[in-house]
């Protein structure tokens, strides 16, 4: 068999730094690194039970009070170790760390922050449905490279690389380094990534949305107005029928929307009062978000494009829509008109699909 050229992530990240003359290297060990972790979690993903790696680990719960998995340990090992040596990183904030993980004494200290979602879609990890990776790359400020909380408190549109790492069946890493998106699927026989969708871009239109439906009680008017007129279908004021997916590992829905369109919805609901949405700031909605920006989608609150919140505090949540373009903008919109308290709309009436509560 005639060998064939594959154009690999460090090749890419090589070509992107020449582009660049000024660049140290810093930045491409740091993507390197964090693609060296996820290839580290796609193995132990990929033994599944075989490896010993399912089930709870020992009954220790996170910051956010949830249930770790031995995955989630493990994959939050795999990030700390492989990229807390390289002396390109001021400090590192983990899903899994109330506090930010201070870079050894022992390692030298670099200019770079990274934010990271060791193991998104946690329902997910013992039944053999795709997880994911996510990360954040970030400057330190510059004064002192010390990784403090304050310091990792940047809106995301300061982020200067972000992505994803998808264990499906084929493990995939997603990246941007502000300058589009692309994906590079993992060579099972090198175990190496090889780029194989340059240049993704998310579709602008879409007939599918992604929500938990289970919450529809507890959604705020516009997105329980949204819903209902995709419910509506042909008949409704869409005039076209829609699809509804929900894996719950939103790097899963992240990539489906990337690959073929899409809408994401988990917005901020009444369901806790004590969030404003269920999913994370630094660790999930900024790099997601970043992405679909960079492949020509949108990302927002409901009422501000995700990228521009200030953040104020480390484990923040956030309400996230994301997606094609045009699906995002309508549920910012009506997100923008006069409440509909009332819910005159005939479709929360006589035909409504979810009921104005009483
Ligand atoms: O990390 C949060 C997460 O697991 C996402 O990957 C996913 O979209 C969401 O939670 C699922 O939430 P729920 O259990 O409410 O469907
Ligand atoms: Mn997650």
């Amino acid at each position: 068999m005639p060998l064939t050229p594959k154009f690999t992530l460090t090749q890419f990240l090589i070509e992107e730094r020449r582009r660049h003359p000024e660049a140290t290297g810093d930045f491409n060990s740091v993507i390197l690194n964090v693609a060296m972790a996820c290839k580290h979690i796609a193995r132990a993903v990929a033994f599944g039970a075989l490896g010993g790696v399912y089930g709870n680990a020992g009954g220790a719960v996170n910051v956010q009070g949830e249930q770790q998995k031995t995955l989630d340990v493990l994959s939050n090992d795999a990030f700390l170790r492989i990229n807390e040596w390289g002396g390109q990183l001021a400090g590192m904030a983990s899903e899994e760390l109330e506090k930010p993980y201070e870079i050894p004494a022992q390692f030298p200290r670099g200019k770079y922050l990274l934010a990271f979602d060791p193991l998104d879609g946690s329902s997910n990890i013992d039944v053999n449905v795709s997880v994911g990776s996510i990360f954040s790359v970030l400057r330190a400020p510059e004064r002192l490279h010390e990784g403090e909380e304050m310091d990792f408190l940047q809106p995301g549109c300061t982020q200067v690389a972000a992505g994803y790492a998808i264990y499906g069946p084929t493990t995939m890493l997603v990246l941007t380094v502000g300058n589009g998106v692309n994906g590079f699927t993992l060579d099972p026989n090198l175990y190496e990534f090889v780029l194989t969708h340059p240049d993704m871009r998310v579709p602008e239109d879409t007939q599918e949305f992604a929500i938990n439906a289970s919450n529809s009680r507890f959604w705020e008017a516009p997105i329980k107005r949204y819903v209902d007129e995709c419910l509506a279908g042909t008949g409704g004021p869409r005039g076209k029928d829609f699809n509804m997916r929900w894996i719950a590992s939103m790097v899963a829905e992240a990539h489906r929307i990337l690959m073929r369109g899409g809408v994401f919805m988990y917005p901020r609901d009444t369901k806790d009062p004590s969030r404003a949405g269920r999913l994370r700031l630094l660790y999930e909605a900024n790099p997601i978000g970043f992405v679909m920006e960079q492949a020509g989608g949108r990302a927002s609150t409901g009422r501000q494009p995700v990228l521009s919140v200030q953040p104020s505090s480390l484990h923040q949540r956030v309400g996230l829509v994301f997606g094609s373009k045009n699906e995002v903008e309508r549920i910012e919109r009506y997100h923008l008109e006069p409440r509909r308290d009332d819910f005159s709309y005939p479709l929360f009436n006589e035909r409504g699909l979810f009921r104005a509560p009483l």
